[in-house]
């Protein structure tokens, strides 16, 4: 979910409308906002988009005021309708709240507060909360700052929260655990947000709260942070922040997902810029370099992560086990966390997360921290909560990341983890210098070789027009590239809606060879390195079922193109390095199979761009 809020001297709404629209990758099954007028509150709420908001408060509610609050949500407890969207009113309908995040002993709270003679309108534990904070505001009679502590020493789960009072309207309160919560800073106004992009155009100054802290951002005075446990004074540390509104807009293409596939030659140039030393022979990476002895003394990498995300975690098993020899495991985080994992302080972790802010890989560094493992973060946003929890990182760099498929954050975490496991090859002694100056090079070369994949554009669109009807698709690679079948597989899925498999190529005669007949298209990578007859014997094993082959094949290919429906090149390079050059066209391909038919690219149903839940 996300949460804007304002308070200051501008109206609120269009900035928090605005504010919204930005966080719309966060979720937008349902939207709501709620405005102080100076005597009332106004509050809309829908199910459906922001712009389902903006219709609805426009033709409904009064919308002058500065100070409000907003929320888009990704459901957790109850479906997305318009009760069940935020905010939420207590039951004097004086407090009103916003919340991401989950409120796990929600049911036992609100048991108790029904036998006090509360009434609830919706399914929500925000519900709860906000009734929670006002029954504690009743009952011991203190402000509302001090209620929300109060109440949240009670709760289990995780959150951020902003609240304010109809009665006393110069505040809002925030707190925040596990979700993420930024505060801008601007000239009397004070600005809340899930990140910081709804309010870059204002201020350039922000706070990020820690884990279990709270603040009271007051009208004429400094922002002050408490620990909800124990009510000390923690002392804010104001960020300059680096974005700007160029890199959140569209910048002339039709959609965020086209505009960041576009943008991977750019975003692997800044991933190794300042890194890549080729005339000095090295890799300078400064989190790495600080800690070289716990990744040579590593018995073993453990990679985790979520999505797309575990994905580059697969490539980057494959690269590490080929050239620094380090037995590699990749773990979905979340399996990872909940089954008591052997972990020892002789294992490296490396976590990867383009927001930084994925809850299951959050908790599974947490788990791998206490014991005893040192924790590497590959993050894409800088200060998320993933970033500073991990003991040390390296940030991929690749910009502002907003259609819900991940795109350049996926190449940039590739190039970020070759470039660690280059450097741990060199250390290790495990090539030349020339092989080492060799990878340098091909590396630099990647963003010239990434921009001549993408010119296969114009032919994906016409490959994607042929299946975009099909109701499944496999895909299928072998080696470095069974990883980015995986994940060609995923992008259709998640904007298509078509129902899409990645496979080992080997491993189709073991179960999907018996799904291909004549309707079948099956995208297969068969580059000229590794096992390029192997694979090409797979395609025959398709092709003698009638099965439709698109493959993705080395520039000047004979041998599969007599035997592909369609080929789509990609230039030559290493094997290890290939998985930057074949993901390309996979991407084009879901986005053109997606935009063919209707959906909504950057904001696929159901999904959400950083899931700050369990
Ligand atoms: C969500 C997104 C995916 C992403 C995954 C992990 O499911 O929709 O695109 O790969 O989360 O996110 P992270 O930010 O940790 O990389």
């Amino acid at each position: 979910c996300g949460i804007v809020g304002y308070i200051g001297h501008r109206d609120a709404y269009p900035i928090i409308i605005k504010g919204l629209q930005r966080l719309e990758y966060r979720g937008y099954d349902s939207a709501g906002i709620a405005l102080y007028d100076g005597s009332d509150i106004n509050l809309a709420k829908t199910k459906g988009k922001v712009e389902d908001l903006k219709k609805k408060a426009e033709a409904e509610i009064a919308l002058n005021g500065s100070l409000g609050i907003g929320h888009t949500r990704w459901a957790t407890h109850g479906v997305p309708n318009d009760v069940n969207s935020h905010p939420h009113y207590s039951n004097s309908g004086d407090l009103v709240i916003i919340h991401n995040g989950i409120i796990e002993n929600y049911e036992s709270i609100k048991k108790e507060l029904v036998k006090r003679g509360y009434k609830f309108h919706s399914d929500t534990d925000t519900e709860v909360l906000v009734n929670l904070i006002e029954e504690v505001k009743k009952k011991e009679n203190v402000k509302l700052g001090k209620a929300v502590q109060i109440a949240l020493n009670q709760v289990v789960g995780a959150y951020a929260i902003a609240v304010f009072d109809r009665k006393k309207p110069d505040e809002i309160v925030v707190a925040k655990l596990g979700s993420p919560l930024a505060i801008g800073i601007g000239e009397d106004e004070f600005f809340i947000a899930s990140d910081a992009t709804p309010f870059i155009e204002f201020t350039n100054k922000s706070v990020y709260l820690e884990d279990e802290e709270m603040a009271i951002v007051r009208l004429g005075k400094e922002i002050k942070l408490r620990k909800i446990k124990d009510d000390a004074i923690a002392y804010p540390l104001i960020q300059e922040l680096q974005l700007n509104l160029e890199e959140i807009e569209k910048g002339g293409y039709d959609h965020f997902m086209l505009k960041e596939i576009y943008e991977q030659p750019r975003a692997i140039k800044d991933t190794f810029r300042g890194r890549l030393r080729t005339e000095q022979g090295i890799i300078k990476m400064a989190g790495v370099d600080q800690n070289i002895e716990k990744f040579l003394n590593a018995d073993r990498i453990i990679i985790v992560a979520c999505g797309t995300s575990w994905h580059a975690g697969l490539v980057a098993e494959y690269i590490f086990e080929d050239l620094v020899r380090i037995p590699v495991e990749v773990e979905y985080a979340s399996e990872f966390r909940y089954r008591n994992p052997v972990i020892t302080e002789k294992d490296v972790v490396i976590a990867i997360s383009q927001s930084g802010e994925t809850a299951d890989t959050l908790a599974a560094i947490k788990l791998a921290k206490e014991k005893g493992a040192f924790v590497f973060g590959v993050c894409n946003v800088v200060g998320s909560s993933i970033a500073r929890e991990t003991d040390a990182g390296a940030y991929t760099h690749a910009g502002p990341e907003i259609g819900v498929a991940s795109t350049k954050a996926f190449t940039t975490q590739i190039t970020v983890l070759t470039l660690l496991a280059l450097k741990l090859a060199k250390h290790k002694g495990m090539f030349s210098e020339d092989k080492f100056h060799e990878f340098l090079t091909e590396m630099e070369n990647m963003p010239a070789k990434v921009e001549r994949a993408l010119q296969s554009n114009a032919l994906v669109e016409i490959i994607a027009d042929v299946y975009k009807d099909s109701e499944n698709c496999l895909y299928l690679g072998r080696g470095f590239n069974f990883p980015v079948a995986l994940e060609g597989a995923l992008k259709l899925k998640e904007i298509s809606y078509i129902h899409a498999e990645g496979y080992p190529a080997a491993e189709m005669k073991h179960g999907p060879i018996a799904l291909i007949d004549e309707h079948m298209p099956v995208v297969v990578i068969a580059i000229n390195k590794g096992h390029y007859e192997k694979v090409v014997s797979n395609i025959q094993e398709i092709k003698s079922r009638k099965g439709k082959i698109i493959a993705v094949v080395t520039e000047g290919d004979e041998q599969v193109k007599e035997l592909a429906d369609h080929v789509i090149e990609v230039p030559e390079t290493m094997e290890s390095l290939s998985p930057l050059l074949t993901t390309i066209p996979l991407q084009l391909l879901s986005y053109h199979i997606a935009v063919m038919r209707g959906c909504n690219v950057d904001q696929p149903r159901n999904l959400a761009k950083s899931v700050t839940v369990e």
